[in-house]
């Protein structure tokens, strides 16, 4: 499929900020590979530098950075082998500048992404400058995994938290199954999240949640691309 004009240019500020990112993965390394399109650059970008010597073991947090990561010759392995990574690198669907907490999940892989998060020393989030906001929430719903069985009864659930579930589907019109066999329920708010941590805390104590998409206190790093190049935050 083409891409319209400023998708292009989306895809370049991608790519300029998972290369970037790509430059702090050293010999040695165990790299957690994140999901997505941004993420793809990334894996790219380090299946380049395999070719030419660069030695890392990679644990993917999908099965399609799984099979990207292996048609370009990048090693392999799993939190069983590898439980503790050194650096992982993955997309956002937001990020809040003052505090680097995210939104994930739009790809579906919110689960394994962050198991892989919680297993690393470090975690460096390459976007977009379109995915900079000020609050969580502004532009996309939280991703909430969920068990199928009874799923309409946790959407209930949700609903009393003062969000609008949608179940996902996928391109056929079908509830989408993630990788771990689970629905996700797009979950809505009028306005910007007022409280990320307390909205964190009560979507885990709901029972039939498997994980959600805010990612607190995990980003390490944020290289943003733009039309002016790569832009750097820490989080202090
Ligand atoms: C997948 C994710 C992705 O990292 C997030 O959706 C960003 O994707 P993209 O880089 O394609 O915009 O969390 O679960």
């Amino acid at each position: 499929m083409s891409m319209s004009a400023p998708e292009i240019a989306t895809d370049q500020w991608k790519r300029i900020a998972a290369q970037k990112a790509a430059e702090d993965v050293v010999d040695g390394m165990v790299v957690g590979l994140g999901s997505g399109t941004t993420a793809a650059h990334l894996v790219e970008a380090l299946g380049q530098r395999v070719r030419q010597g660069l030695r890392i073991i990679g644990v993917p947090t999908s099965e399609q950075t799984a099979a990207h990561a292996r048609q370009l010759g990048i090693p392999i392995s799993d939190l069983g082998e590898h439980p503790s990574i050194d650096l992982t690198i993955d997309g956002a669907d937001e990020v809040e500048t003052r505090t680097l907490d995210l939104i994930k999940g739009h790809g579906g892989a919110l689960l394994r992404e962050k198991i892989v998060a919680a297993a690393s020393r470090a975690m460096s989030i390459v976007v977009d400058e379109t995915k900079i906001v000020e609050r969580l929430g502004s532009h996309f719903a939280v991703p909430v995994e969920v068990v199928p069985f009874g799923w309409q009864t946790t959407a209930a659930r949700l609903r009393e938290l003062k969000g609008e579930p949608q179940l996902r589907l996928d391109a056929d019109g079908r509830p989408f199954v993630s990788d771990g066999g689970h629905s996700i329920l797009d979950l809505s708010f009028r306005a910007p999240i007022r409280s990320a941590a307390e909205l964190d805390l009560a979507l885990n104590s709901v029972v039939g949640v498997v994980e959600h998409g805010l990612f607190l206190g995990f980003a390490s790093k944020v290289f943003i691309g733009g039309p002016n190049g790569v832009k750097l935050l820490t989080r202090s």
